[in-house]
Parts: structure tokens; sequence; C-alpha cells
């Protein structure tokens, strides 16, 4: 495995009573559009802040990506802007794109919109493997639209999603057959593509409760048969983890049925993108939902699961936690500070425990409070 680029270690510290390595960080922050530049901004503020108490050295630089980028260059990401990214040790990323319909960035050829330029980062960085954490906090429940029985002790997954293939990566086009306008889109895997990511799941499926749910469409789909059949391949490898497989319309529904099932599911593009939608909105809001997207190394870009929410942009309203979140993950998955990372969780934690609520997971007894709010309570939070 490749060290991360860029980074060096100065001389051992202490800090609290505790040895640290003084780090310097190499950070792309990718803003975008819509609220990305609010909840991205919190995520920094959290970040200078773990900087500060564990002694370590936040390097950021910007980038345009997105409508951005389409209104000052014309494409939703440059190659400049790629080489960027691509130089550092890790991508933090708001959201990208607006009202689909009812803006100048969508009355362009479909590779030249905001969503390009996301789906272009990931392939040119390679970042095969999407790592969404579900998680219920028991101070969200009422925010659940799921019944207390059907919650019960709450849930705790994790979904892989394959992030370079299928779909989204396949060729497309519409033309005209017998005179009638067809569009085309192709869904491909090799069995390369499905080996890494189920790779990815079972190491990560051991560090948890070691059980994988491998959802696809093997009733009907050739990719989701080879799918079915290298997955089966990777668990001889991993005889401590419980293998399942499950129908990818099945899970949809026992999401919402018996959620406390899962550990992790291990799923292809386009039913990770909405599975994880749905598992998402179980939590109480989609403004919780943190993401890593890895290579093969430990670069990663870091993002919320939600989107660019344009309606409340520039309000002060939006919920930065899924982002902030995802800022953990960037330390504890590119720089190996789990400590750090945990930190932030822990403050997360902390701060819904005292009662202090975006718009989006309010419940009548708990303190509203803004995106800059919820960003200096967080940091204020972060101790060693
Ligand atoms: C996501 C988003 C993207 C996707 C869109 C914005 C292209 O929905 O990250 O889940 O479909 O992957
Ligand atoms: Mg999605």
């Amino acid at each position: 495995m490749m060290s991360v680029r860029g980074r060096s270690r100065r001389p051992t510290l202490c800090v609290q009573n505790r040895e640290v390595n003084d780090m310097n960080l190499n950070i792309v922050t990718i803003p975008g559009d819509g609220i990305g530049p609010e909840i991205v901004r919190e995520a920094c503020k959290v970040l200078d802040r773990v900087g500060q108490v564990y002694g370590h050295t936040m390097n950021y630089t910007e980038i345009l990506m997105g409508g951005c980028s389409i209104d000052k260059y014309g494409v939703p990401l440059t190659d400049e802007a790629l080489a960027t990214a691509k130089a550092a040790d890790a991508v933090l990323l708001g959201a990208v794109g607006g009202n689909v319909g009812n803006s100048r960035w969508y009355d362009v050829a479909p590779n030249l919109r905001p969503e390009a330029g996301l789906l272009a980062i990931r392939k040119g960085l390679n970042l095969f493997a999407n790592i969404r954490p579900a998680y219920l906090y028991k101070e969200l429940s009422d925010a659940c639209p799921l019944k207390k029985k059907i919650i019960g002790d709450g849930f705790d997954m994790v979904i892989m999603r394959e992030l370079t293939g299928g779909l989204y990566f396949g060729d497309r086009y519409t033309k005209e057959v017998g005179g009638v306008t067809t569009a085309v889109d192709t869904l491909i895997y090799n069995e390369d593509e499905i080996r890494r990511i189920a790779v990815k799941a079972f190491d990560i499926a051991m560090k948890r409760r070691k059980s994988v749910i491998s959802v696809d469409k093997a009733n009907v789909l050739d990719s989701s048969r080879l799918w079915r059949k290298v997955v089966e391949d990777v668990a001889k490898d991993y005889p401590e983890v419980k293998l399942t497989h499950m129908l990818v319309d099945n899970c949809a529904m026992q999401l919402v049925m018996n959620p406390g099932q899962f550990d992790v599911i291990l799923t292809e593009n386009m039913f990770g993108d909405i599975l994880s939608d749905e598992a998402s909105m179980i939590t109480g809001s989609i403004g919780m939902l943190s993401s890593a997207s890895l290579n093969e190394t430990k670069f990663g870009m870091y993002e919320p699961s939600h989107g660019s929410a344009p309606d409340i942009a520039g309000q002060d309203i939006a919920n930065p936690i899924a982002t902030i979140l995802s800022a953990a993950m960037m330390l504890r998955y590119s720089f190996d500070l789990d400590m750090e990372a945990a930190a932030i969780e822990a403050a997360v934690q902390q701060v819904l425990t005292e009662g202090y609520r975006t718009g989006d997971i309010y419940s009548d007894g708990c303190m509203k409070v803004g995106t800059t709010q919820m960003g200096d309570l967080i940091a204020e939070r972060i101790i060693a």
C-alpha cells in the first residue's frame, strides 16, 4: 500500500500527556454549489480546531467544481483542478449542482453539467469504493420515520457502494431506431472491478460485526450473476465473515422493515445510490450522512451523501454535520488519525445530547441553531 503523498511528519511533541506526531495535512477543498460552501466552511472550522488541540497543521487548497466552475471556465471540472486534487493527500467536498430544469447549468450537453464534474473526479481519481455509514443516534430517534418497534435498539450499518463502474460509466447514447427515439445506457462490470470493492467490504466487515450482505439483481441481470460469483470467491478468504446475498428489491423493503439486520451492505453503483438515500432517511435526516470515496491507496475524497440543496443555500440553516463527520472519516482513512476522528464524532454526539439541532433534525424541546452555530458548538467540544 502506498504511503500518503506529500505528508510530512515533524518531530514528536506532547499534547496533554499524549505523544503525537505533528502532521501537515494537505487538503483540497471543493465547496461547490448551493449549501456546499457553508457546510465545508464549518467542517474546516472543526478541522482547524482539531489541528490546534492535537498539534497538526491543515493546509487547504480550494478548487472549483460543478456549477461554479461552469460559470468561470465553461466546464464543470478543469484538468488543472483535477491535477490539484490528485496532488493532495485528501479532498473535502461540499456538494455540486443546482435546480435541474431551472438553471442555466442544465441547458447544456449532459457531459457539461455540474454532476459531470463529480463523476469525472470520481473516475479521474479512481475512487471506486464509496463508504456510506448509516447510524441512528438515539437522540434522533424521534426524527426517524420508522415506528418505534421497527427501530428497536437502533441500527448501525455501512453501505459499500461501487463508484466507478456500472450504469454510471457504461456507454450511453440516444438515437433514432426505425423512426423511434431510443435511449441506451449500458450496465457493465468486469470481475476485477467487483473483486476490489468486495475486498474492501470484507475488510471493513472484519472490523465490525463480521457480516456482509451483498445486494444484486441476480434473478435478472448477468452483471449481478457475475457479481455474486466473484463475491463468493472473495468470501473464501474471510471465513469469519458471514456472507448473505439479497436481491435489491428485497433489500429496499428490508431497510424499512428490519434495518437492524444490516452490518455491511455491498452493492454496485446504481443500487448503492438508491439504497444509500433510503438508509440515510431512516437515520432521521440525509443531513447526517457522511461518506468516503477511496482508491487503492490512502487517498480519498470525503463528502456528505446529500446534495447541494439550492433552495436553502445562503440562509445559514443547512445541517453541516454530514460534512463534519466526513472530515472525521478523512482523518481516519487518509491520515490514520483515529483519535482525532473519534474526537470529532464524540463532539457531534455531545452537541446532540445537549439538545442542539438544525431545522432538519429539530424536535420539540430542542434548541434550534443555524449552520454556523452548529459548527461553533462542535468545534468548541473538540478536546484531546
Ligand atoms: C450521490 C449523488 C450522485 C450520484 C449524483 C449527484 C450524480 O446522488 O453521490 O449519491 O448519483 O452518485
Ligand atoms: Mg445519490
